[in-house]
């Protein structure tokens, strides 16, 4: 668990407390108006000029990748990239552990995103003793975690609750494929952080959520509900995540063509049926689990969410070089 302001290594949901995530959300707000200068970017992009990041990549992103590459970019970072391991000398059999301990040689920051649960946290104990350790960000690891996408996922949540007393108390449902979704994994924890939030699991028998995150929720004493009809949910709560049905797992652990997607699927017409103040999420990237039709919607709120990704980036970022206190002065002394 970490204190405000004290964060190194970004690697689980369950690392954040309540007090980090309202700072960091605080933050990423003030960023975003300090960005809206020409000055404000310019002081923006001189925090960190003199710091590199490795952007290793090894599982496909287009989000996560070029928001952290913006994030990157807004904090005058220089980046560099390993996003395909065929180009790096793992192909010579140089093992993942040695790969990423080069990182750390050249860079400030390593941000990794790869198919193997913990491999983030592996890596950053394995850097820890040594005498060269540098900050590792969890950009999505395996079917376990994605606490970026959930700081983000928090942040939106904040923003469209804000004029609704805010996060506690509300009703939130996760739908699709809950079992092999690390965005929910990691939401789900992180909900846990707040008073009252009840949350909804509503999947294919075959991808319910994990027990484990059902046995954490317990423990902590917090409200849920399995179910598997979505019609039923969607007028009850007031926030609905959608998720994609991963079949890239499907050569480990799947039966995703028994899958009716349809029952696990918004559509226009479903939308008559959520509250007129609801959100609806999705990590993205979508299939047909919500019709573009719904786009225009008020309450659809994923383009948001891709927009927020790289603000609270920034903010973790700057939160990791301890750059906070800095760019809150900035900002009282600017506006
Ligand atoms: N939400 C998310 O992680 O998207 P990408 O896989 O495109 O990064």
């Amino acid at each position: 668990m970490i204190n405000n302001r004290k964060i190194f290594h970004c690697l689980t949901a369950q690392q954040f407390n309540r007090p980090f995530l309202e700072e960091i959300c605080d933050l990423a707000d003030v960023i975003r108006k300090v960005a809206n200068s020409k000055a404000g970017m310019e002081f923006l992009s001189s925090l960190l000029n003199h710091k590199r990041a490795m952007l290793y990549f090894v599982q496909p992103s287009t989000r996560t990748f070029l928001s952290f590459y913006s994030a990157c970019q807004i904090l005058g970072i220089k980046c560099a990239e390993v996003r395909d391991p065929r180009t790096s000398s793992e192909v010579k059999g140089e093992s993942e552990e040695d790969t990423v301990r080069t990182f750390s040689s050249y860079f400030d920051l390593i941000i990794m995103r790869h198919f193997k649960a913990n491999f983030a946290e592996k890596i950053a104990h394995m850097l820890d003793n040594t005498n060269r350790t540098v900050p590792v960000i969890n950009a999505g690891s395996g079917k376990d975690q994605h606490p970026t996408q959930a700081l983000l996922d928090v942040y939106t949540l904040r923003r469209s609750f804000q004029h609704r007393g805010g996060i506690d108390g509300k009703k939130i449902a996760f739908v699709g494929d809950l079992l092999r979704g690390r965005t929910n994994r990691s939401l789900a924890l992180l909900l846990t952080l707040f008073d009252g939030v009840k949350q909804y699991f509503v999947a294919p028998p075959q991808f319910q959520i994990g027990e484990d995150i059902l046995r954490y929720l317990e423990k902590v004493g917090v409200e849920y509900e399995v179910t598997y009809d979505l019609k039923q949910v969607l007028s009850q709560v007031d926030a609905i995540y959608m998720t994609r049905i991963q079949d890239e797992w499907d050569a480990e652990d799947g039966t995703t063509s028994e899958i009716d997607i349809e029952k696990y699927s918004i559509k226009k017409e479903d939308m008559s049926l959520l509250k007129p103040d609801a959100v609806l999420m999705h990590p993205l990237p979508r299939r047909q689990e919500i019709s573009p039709e719904i786009d225009n919607d008020p309450r659809a709120v994923y383009w948001r969410q891709v927009r927020n990704g790289m603000w609270i980036r920034v903010a973790l970022i700057a939160m990791i070089f301890k750059l906070d206190l800095y760019i809150h002065d900035y900002h009282i002394r600017s506006y």
